[in-house]
């Protein structure tokens, strides 16, 4: 008998989960009307599984969150973690990041989070599936408002020096904060809001980058 995987079902009627469909794009430049209030709206994407943004939903109510997650478990478990915590201010959209352009007004957006994307292989071919390519970060520069920012973490060196090459040729995003090691370099850092790959890679450098919509 065929495998059915049982977070198929579980994810479709979820009330903090939407599925791809056309209707999505309806809420474009209305993420107001579907929270409910007009607090600013928060975008990560590459979710995983949650550790670190179940915590932040419930620390910031005054926010609303959507996070981009394409597998349904973790859409789903990200979910109930973030639910138990009594964070409410949040859905999942379970699609390719790539497809915000879809849903999401330009200006709509205070801030982005992407930690630790897949960082491909080194092969041209490979890396052309990256997430911090020209297109998509130009279109997230037009999604996000005036002096808001852009978070990105990985472990993956090269990956983060061809993202601070392809800035160089770039005229939009600013850089605001720049880390090589930054568990051991930020005051900011705070091990106890770690994401999953974190606490997997804590023993490598974190690079760390926040960009800014600086239109001076
Ligand atoms: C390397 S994990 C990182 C997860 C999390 N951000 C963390 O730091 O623990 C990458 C996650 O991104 C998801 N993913 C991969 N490609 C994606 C895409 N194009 N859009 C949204 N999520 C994606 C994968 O299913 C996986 O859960």
């Amino acid at each position: 008998m065929a495998f059915v995987n049982p977070y198929i079902a579980k994810i479709q009627w979820h009330s903090h989960i939407i599925e791809w469909t056309k209707e999505i794009a309806s809420h474009k430049w209305k993420w107001n009307e579907y929270f409910g209030n007009n607090n600013p709206l928060r975008l990560e994407i590459w979710t995983g599984l949650w550790n670190f943004f179940s915590w932040e939903v419930p620390l910031h109510p005054d926010k609303n969150f959507i996070w981009m997650e394409i597998k349904f478990k973790r859409c789903f478990v990200s979910a109930e973690k973030t639910l138990e915590k009594w964070g409410k201010n949040f859905v999942v959209v379970k699609e390719y990041g790539q497809k915000i352009e879809d849903f999401i007004a330009d200006g709509e957006l205070e801030q982005t989070y992407i930690f630790f994307p897949d960082p491909w292989g080194k092969k041209d071919r490979q890396k052309k599936h990256r997430i911090m390519q020209k297109d998509f970060l130009d279109m997230l520069y037009r999604k996000t408002q005036s002096w808001w920012k852009l978070v990105f973490k990985t472990d993956h060196r090269e990956y983060f020096d061809d993202t601070l090459e392809l800035l160089k040729t770039m005229d939009n995003w600013k850089q605001s904060y720049i880390s090589f090691d930054y568990q051991n370099e930020s005051t900011e850092f705070d091990k106890n809001r770690l994401t999953e790959f974190e606490v997997i890679f804590h023993e490598k450098n974190i690079c760390y980058l926040e960009l800014i919509k600086d239109e001076q």
